[in-house]
């Protein structure tokens, strides 16, 4: 597997704190040759203790909005902004971020995908840092690329929003509308 080495690496890295408490570090998980790369936050205590992205309540919704759209998780690669668990699920701080951030870049580099879709605001900020997720969720745009001048990239809610916010599913789901949208259109957005 083209991950494997990374996997590794990340499964040892100690280039910041939240090292210190973690139980596993969480790389990415998926179909390292898909198209589509989701990028979330954090891994939370589900993902810590399994060593997989996505696998407590926020995953389960995850995985009915993909299948809302046709897909299941082999069809897609999942990966995070940060790969240990922050303390009580806190923010991750900037130091963090930053220390983590090389793996990230290097994992879209390896997938090269064609659509980028984050998950919660603290994802979308990486990459379109200027805009608000209240405006910006389910709108796709092209903004500067990491292994491609320009890339496509589909904001979203972060799915755990749903299940604080029960009323704000069928956002969720309309927005995943667009993943499959996107991907028709790819040709109006992208320049490589
Ligand atoms: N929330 C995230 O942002 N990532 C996970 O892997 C799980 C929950
Ligand atoms: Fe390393 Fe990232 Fe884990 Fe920090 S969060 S220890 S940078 S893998």
């Amino acid at each position: 597997m083209l991950l494997d080495d990374l996997n590794e690496r990340v499964s040892v890295c100690k280039l910041c704190d939240l090292c210190k408490e973690r139980t596993n570090a969480v790389p990415g998980a998926g179909n390292e040759n898909s198209d589509v790369m989701f990028i979330g936050e954090g891994p939370g205590k589900n993902e810590d203790l399994q060593g997989l992205p996505f696998v407590g309540a926020a995953g389960k919704f995850l995985d009915k909005m993909l299948n809302s759209i046709g897909m299941e998780r082999k069809d897609i690669y999942i990966a995070n902004v940060v790969k240990c668990r922050p303390p009580s699920n806190r923010d991750p701080l900037p130091a963090e971020v930053k220390a983590c951030w090389p793996y990230l870049e290097e994992q879209i580099k390896l997938i090269k995908p064609r659509l980028i879709v984050t998950l919660g605001k603290h994802s979308m900020q990486r990459f379109l840092p200027d805009l608000k997720i209240s405006e910006a969720h389910g709108e796709a745009r092209v903004a500067d690329g990491i292994w491609q001048k320009k890339q496509v990239f589909l904001p979203l809610y972060h799915p755990a929003a749903a299940l604080y916010n029960p009323a704000s599913r069928d956002v969720h789901f309309e927005d995943f509308k667009k993943i499959p949208l996107t991907l028709n259109n790819l040709k109006e957005y992208a320049t490589p």
